[in-house]
């Protein structure tokens, strides 16, 4: 299969008729990322001071949206001010680009996190292993158990010098759970009550939320598997827009400075092939209900 699926779609709102929709849903669903070369974030000139990692407080990797205003940023109030209307506006893009594109999603979309990443791919060499997302992983969160929801992400980058941002796409979703599923136990018994009575994880981990992070865990420490595992290596040029299923999608960042991204949590029974899931996946796998 191929990494990328390529489309010529042009515009933050474009008009695109039923059967162009289903093929590009059927790309993203099978675990393509969706490339849109012509399509761009374009910056406005006030907005090109924001294109330096100086803007960030050094307490997190990222700034993110949070309300009207962003996190992780520092700066006047007036600037900042300018920063969240910037990302503002990409969320506000973002999201209408994925109505038109999917308009069977439209309805079920939750809007999640928007961040902002100035900071160059790797500035954070020192991080732990199961933070490095210059590793091959699914993504899968700890503290966010999400039983079988989609993640979907749309990724923008506003690279001012040429610079692409360099990503490995590895093999597909089930031939990778295929190798790892033999590999991880079952939850221990209490210990999704336990972490969720402690707080730990937002609502109780279902046996799926475990497999994804054990998926997640086991790619990034296996280094025989990161290097030999069948993968690609895919540029996406300054000015340009791609979008995936980040829970399905084996991707790692290799290079690359100055992203926007945004996140849309999507509920399986809105798919159009629910089968090709990651939880429907894993279930046929294990043979059983998983949530
Ligand atoms: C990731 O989602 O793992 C990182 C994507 C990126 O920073 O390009
Ligand atoms: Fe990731």
């Amino acid at each position: 299969m191929q990494a990328l699926h390529t489309s010529n779609i042009n515009a933050w709102k474009p008009n695109i008729d039923a059967a162009s929709s289903q093929a590009l849903v059927l790309a993203l669903e099978q675990g393509q990322v969706l490339f849109l070369p012509q399509l761009g974030f374009v910056l406005d000139e006030s907005e090109t001071p924001f294109l330096s990692p100086s803007w960030l407080d050094g307490s997190r990797k990222n700034i993110s949206l949070e309300g009207d205003k962003v996190g992780g940023a520092q700066g006047a109030e007036q600037d900042l001010a300018r920063l969240a209307a910037m990302v503002a506006r990409f969320s506000n893009q973002a999201t209408s680009l994925v109505h038109q594109l999917f308009p069977h999603y439209a309805a079920h979309l939750h809007q999640a996190r928007t961040s902002y990443r100035p900071a160059p791919v790797g500035a954070n060499a020192a991080i732990s292993w199961k933070k490095d997302d210059s590793r091959l992983h699914v993504d899968a969160f700890p503290s966010r158990p999400n039983h079988g929801e989609r993640i979907l992400r749309v990724f923008a980058n506003v690279n001012p010098h040429q610079e692409a941002r360099v990503w490995r796409v590895g093999e597909p979703f089930e031939a990778a759970s295929q190798r790892f599923l033999p590999k991880i136990n079952k939850p221990i018994f209490g210990s999704a009550w336990l972490l969720n009575t402690l707080k730990i994880t937002k609502k109780k981990r279902s046996e799926y939320d475990h497999i994804m992070l054990h998926l997640h865990d086991g790619m990034k420490a296996d280094m025989d598997f990161q290097q030999n595992v069948p993968q690609q290596t895919v540029h996406f040029p300054p000015s340009s827009v791609w979008i995936c299923f980040s829970d399905q999608v084996l991707h790692a960042a290799m290079s690359g400075q100055f992203m926007l991204e945004q996140t849309f949590h999507l509920p399986i029974s809105a798919l159009q092939h629910p089968e090709l899931s990651p939880l429907k996946v894993l279930e046929r796998l294990k043979g059983r209900a998983l949530i």
